[in-house]
C-alpha cells in the first residue's frame, strides 16, 4: 500500500482495472471500513483518501479539534486491502491561489444544509476535485450521511462525471448509535443518552408501519421521545422525499427520515429511509 501526497502524484499513477475510491476525513471506523470492503469487492484498484476537507466547516465547527490518527488509519487500510492511501495537506489542495467552487442547488437548502450554511459547497467542491484527481470508475459514500450521498449522487449525473456512485449502509454501534468519527467527543453519560437518535427513528418506522400517514404526528412523537432524555437537544426532525429532499405532507412512496441533535456541543445526526406503498 502506498501513501501519496500530492496531486500530481496521484495523477500520475499507474493503475490497473477497475478503480474504487472512498473519500474519507480519516479517523477511520467500521463505517468507513464497511466502503472499503465494498470498493475492495466492487474493484481492482482501491483509493481511500484521508483529507480533513477546510472548507466544508463552518467558522464556529470543529475543525481545528476534528479527531485524527493517521498512524493507525494508515493500518486499518492496509489490513482491508486498499491499494493507495491519497492524504494531501490544505495547501496541496486549496493553494492560495484557489477560487472555484462547485454548488448543487435546492438539495442542500434543507436539512443540514440550512444549518451548516456553506457545508455542502466545501462537500461537492472537495469531492469534484477528489474525483478529477483520483478518476474512480466506482466512488463510494455512506447512507449515515444520507443528504451528502443524496447531493453528491445529482452532482455526478448534473455534471456527467464517468464514475458510478454506491451507496453502502450505515453501520452502528450494538446499541444502535451510527458510527462517528464524532462520537469519540462524547462524554459518558452523553454515549449513554446517544443511541435515542437511532431509536426515534425506529419509533418512526413502528408508526408508519401502524397506518400513521401525518408527518407532523410521527416527527411531534419523534421529538417528544427525544425530550424524554435531558441534555439532548434536537436541531431538526424532517420526513423529505428522496428526489428534491422537500418535506411531505403525507407519508407515501419513498421517504427519508432525518434527524440531528446536540449532546453537549457535539452535533450528532442519523436517519432511515422508509419506502411506504399507496
Ligand atoms: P467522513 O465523515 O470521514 O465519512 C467518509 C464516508 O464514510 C462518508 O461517505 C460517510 O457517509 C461514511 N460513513 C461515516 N460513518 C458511517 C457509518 N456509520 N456507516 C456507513 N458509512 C459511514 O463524509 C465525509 O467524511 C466528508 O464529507 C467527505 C465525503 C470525505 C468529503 O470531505
Amino acid at each position: 500500500m502506498r501513501v501519496i501526497k500530492t496531486v500530481s502524484g496521484m495523477q500520475r499513477l499507474q493503475r490497473h482495472g477497475r478503480v474504487g475510491f472512498v473519500p474519507t476525513m480519516g479517523y477511520l471506523h467500521e463505517g468507513h471500513l464497511s466502503l472499503v470492503r465494498m470498493a475492495r469487492k466492487q474493484s481492482d484498484f482501491v483509493v481511500v483518501s484521508v483529507f480533513v476537507n477546510p472548507t466544508q466547516f463552518g467558522p464556529h465547527e470543529d475543525l481545528a479539534r476534528y479527531p485524527t490518527d493517521f498512524a493507525r488509519d494508515r493500518r486499518l487500510l492496509a489490513a482491508e486491502g486498499a491499494d493507495v492511501i491519497f492524504r494531501p495537506g490544505a495547501e496541496e489542495m486549496y493553494p492560495v491561489s484557489y477560487a472555484t467552487y462547485v454548488e448543487v442547488e435546492r438539495l442542500t437548502s434543507n436539512l443540514c444544509g440550512r444549518f451548516r450554511p456553506g457545508h455542502f459547497r466545501g462537500v461537492t467542491t472537495v469531492v469534484v476535485k477528489l474525483l478529477n484527481i483520483v478518476k474512480p470508475d466506482f466512488v463510494f459514500f455512506g447512507q449515515k450521511d444520507a443528504q451528502q450521498a443524496f447531493v453528491i449522487q445529482r452532482m455526478v449525473r448534473d455534471l456527467a462525471f464517468d464514475t458510478k456512485v454506491v451507496v453502502g449502509p450505515t453501520v452502528r454501534e450494538p446499541d444502535g448509535l451510527a458510527m462517528s468519527s464524532r462520537n469519540s467527543y462524547l462524554a459518558r453519560v452523553e454515549r449513554t443518552q446517544a443511541p435515542v437518535l437511532y431509536q426515534s427513528l425506529q419509533l418512526a418506522r413502528r408508526l408508519v408501519q401502524a397506518g400513521e400517514q401525518d408527518p407532523v404526528r410521527i416527527k411531534r412523537r419523534m421529538r417528544q421521545f427525544i425530550k424524554s432524555k435531558p441534555g439532548v437537544r434536537v436541531q431538526y426532525i424532517e420526513i423529505v422525499d428522496t428526489e428534491e429532499l422537500k418535506p411531505v405532507r403525507r407519508i407515501s412512496g419513498r421517504l427519508l427520515i432525518a434527524v440531528a441533535a446536540f449532546l453537549g456541543r457535539t452535533r450528532l445526526i442519523d436517519n432511515i429511509i422508509l419506502q411506504k406503498r399507496g
